[in-house]
């Protein structure tokens, strides 16, 4: 219990530190995408000879000029801020919290028996093997000198590919935050192998008096690109955890495209916006996008067995008491979802989350029944076996309106 507690504190810690650097990471990435899409060319003010563009801006009570040079400066100032840490921060943190919440519980949040009949150990080399390949293929693709439309669409197919297969090897959840470490991983390893790389190349250049290979400038620069247009799907990856009824539906795998489809168009549509040019559609695609995949995931919700069976058939359906129900509560969720929870993973009760009177039972009804029936994905890793003929009982009482009498 006590380690529970701990790992839940240091849990906290490593997401709170996670956001901080990712929002630094994330924040500084999106204003050098907005400065270099908003920079006068040619300079309104040149100063220097070799400013390729400029920008002045009013922040925070003062003017600020900014200056860009084409491939370097004549002469390297100092200090020169380079933005690195960011992104690394971001990745270890992110790697730190994978570690502790779903390698460690990996039979819990990676394992789904229902989807793949895998141990936790087996999930953890599988996530690790996934994140490490995915980088290898990317990286590859992008050495293709294919142009960029192709290297794209190759890598959205690869995506789909990835998406579909591990969301047929890992539980719903499990599977979402997998793509998002993989994601999340290219996207710091373009800083870390290229886009750094790139930089340290032009300013050693520029030190040993040699005019700059402009190449290294121009692949940092398609990795950049690329990271830009990821990080609005990776972004809702991360917080998917809070919406069981993406990663819990049983085409969750087609949701998660969908949503990430939306958040490239988005992410394209502020780029254009950026540079002076409005395209409304790509946001108005976006939103059917998103609208159409709600409304289609509404009406195919997972269903359990033979539910419209027991719903048309003629006898009349035996109401459910509360007492009935209650019993299955306390059996399959309460050793976890209460004030003195017994279960190693719950220190406290998950989300503050109990089902210990029925005033509680009461006040969270929908959210049982959406989280047992809808989509599935209570109890947790269904570790307390709640049977089919459990949950059509939470479906019946809940129909009939969830008395607590
Ligand atoms: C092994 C522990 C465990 C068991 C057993 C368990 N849960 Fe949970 N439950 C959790 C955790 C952890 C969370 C928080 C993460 C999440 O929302 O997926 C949670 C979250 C929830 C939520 C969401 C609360 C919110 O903030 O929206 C509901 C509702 C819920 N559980 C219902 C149930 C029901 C009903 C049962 C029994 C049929 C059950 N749980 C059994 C661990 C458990």
């Amino acid at each position: 219990m006590m380690e529970a507690y701990i790992l839940e504190w240091l849990n906290l810690l490593l997401r709170w530190a996670h956001l901080i650097v990712g929002i630094a990471w994330i924040g500084s990435s999106f204003y050098f995408v907005w400065l270099d899409l908003n920079l006068n060319v040619p300079p309104r003010d040149p100063e220097d000879e070799g400013v390729a563009g400029d920008l002045w801006a009013v922040h925070g009570g003062g003017f600020y000029h900014a200056q860009k040079y084409k491939v370097a400066p004549g002469e390297l100032p100092k200090p020169l801020h380079w933005f690195k840490w960011e992104a690394y921060t971001t990745w270890l943190t992110g790697f730190a919290l994978l570690v502790l919440m779903y390698y460690v519980n990996a039979d819990i949040y990676l394992v789904d028996k229902a989807v793949a009949d895998i141990t936790g150990a087996m999930a953890v080399w599988i996530s690790l093997g996934f994140i490490l390949a995915s980088w290898i293929i990317y990286d590859l693709l992008c050495r293709t000198g294919w142009n960029d439309v192709w290297i794209g669409l190759a890598g959205f197919l690869f995506l789909v590919a990835a998406i579909y297969f591990i969301s047929h090897l890992f539980s719903g959840r499990g599977a979402y935050i997998q793509i998002g470490s993989m994601l999340g991983t290219i996207m710091v390893a373009n800083v870390l192998m290229v886009i750094i790389p790139g930089q340290r190349e032009l300013v050693q250049a520029k030190q040993r008096g040699e005019e700059p290979d402009p190449l290294p400038g121009i692949r940092a620069n398609q990795r950049s690109v690329h990271n830009n247009y990821l990080t609005l799907p990776v972004l809702f990856v991360m917080l998917s955890h809070h919406y069981p009824m993406t990663y819990g539906h049983e085409y969750g795998w087609l949701l998660l495209i969908a949503i990430f489809s939306a958040g490239v168009l988005i992410r394209h549509f502020f780029n254009l916006r950026n540079q002076g040019r409005a395209a409304p559609v790509l946001i108005v695609i976006a939103l059917l996008i998103l609208i159409l995949a709600a409304f289609i995931a509404a009406l195919k919700s997972r269903a359990i067995p033979d539910r419209e069976a027991a719903t048309s058939s003629a006898q009349p359906v035996e109401p459910v008491s509360f007492s009935q129900l209650q019993h299955v509560i306390v059996q399959r969720c309460n050793i976890c979802h209460s004030a003195e929870p017994d279960h190693p993973t719950a220190p406290v009760a998950p989300n503050g989350v109990m089902f210990d009177t029925p005033e509680q039972i009461r006040q969270w009804a929908q959210r049982i029944h959406d989280r047992t029936v809808s989509n599935r994905t209570m109890p947790l890793a269904n570790l307390t076996q709640m049977t089919d003929e459990e949950r059509r009982l939470v479906d019946r009482w809940y129909m009939a309106g969830a008395g607590v009498e």
